[in-house]
């Protein structure tokens, strides 16, 4: 029965190794590039049946909010990505023909789910011509749809991160 237990749990590991990849960068504008690069690969794969959600983890200063100002360059934003201390949603539309909005949503604040259900997020995700960016996405995890692509952020030391992305 073990080892049973151990096949399947290295198949699962191998299989989510398969599927995430990891980035190391070695200073802010460095993850800036990063995300700016992965919003344009985002774009290619054009439209699909709901809404993209990206739930980015990571620890205080771990480059989420850094990671999300090179995404908004990416969909061709022109207004500042700053870390929403009081505001929970920012809106931004994004520069694209078959593309709506781009949200950025930061629930560090947030005391309950239920508050960001309160300010339409299961609308917002169900336009698929929108684009969400959850920070601190664990504290909404009740909430958030199947599919999402995970953005884990690491603080190796002050200027090196790891970002780890898995679907
Ligand atoms: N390689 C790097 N990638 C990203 N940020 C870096 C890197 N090296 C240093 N930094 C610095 O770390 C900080 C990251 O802050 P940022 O606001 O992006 O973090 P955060 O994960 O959004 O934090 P919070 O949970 O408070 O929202 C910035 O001051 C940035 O300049
Ligand atoms: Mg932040």
């Amino acid at each position: 029965m073990r080892v049973v237990k151990r096949r399947a749990l290295r198949s699962r590991v191998r299989r989510e190794m398969r599927r995430s990849r990891s980035e190391f960068t070695n200073k802010a504008a460095s993850t800036i590039k990063f995300g700016e690069g992965f919003a344009k690969k985002i774009i290619k794969t054009g439209v699909a049946k709901r809404a993209k959600v990206l739930a980015l983890q990571g620890e205080l200063g771990a480059g989420k909010t850094t990671f999300i100002k090179g995404f908004a360059r990416g969909l061709g934003i022109k207004g500042k990505v700053l870390s929403p201390t009081f505001i929970l949603i920012k809106k931004f539309a994004i520069r694209n023909p078959q593309f709506f909005n781009f949200y950025h949503i930061d629930c560090y604040r947030l005391k309950n789910p239920k508050d960001l259900l309160d300010l339409g997020f299961k609308k917002i995700i169900a336009v698929p011509q929108n684009i969400v960016a959850v920070e601190w996405a664990a504290r909404v995890k009740s909430i958030l749809p199947r599919k999402i692509i995970r953005i884990k952020f690491k603080t190796i030391d002050k200027n090196k991160r790891e970002i780890i992305i898995s679907k």
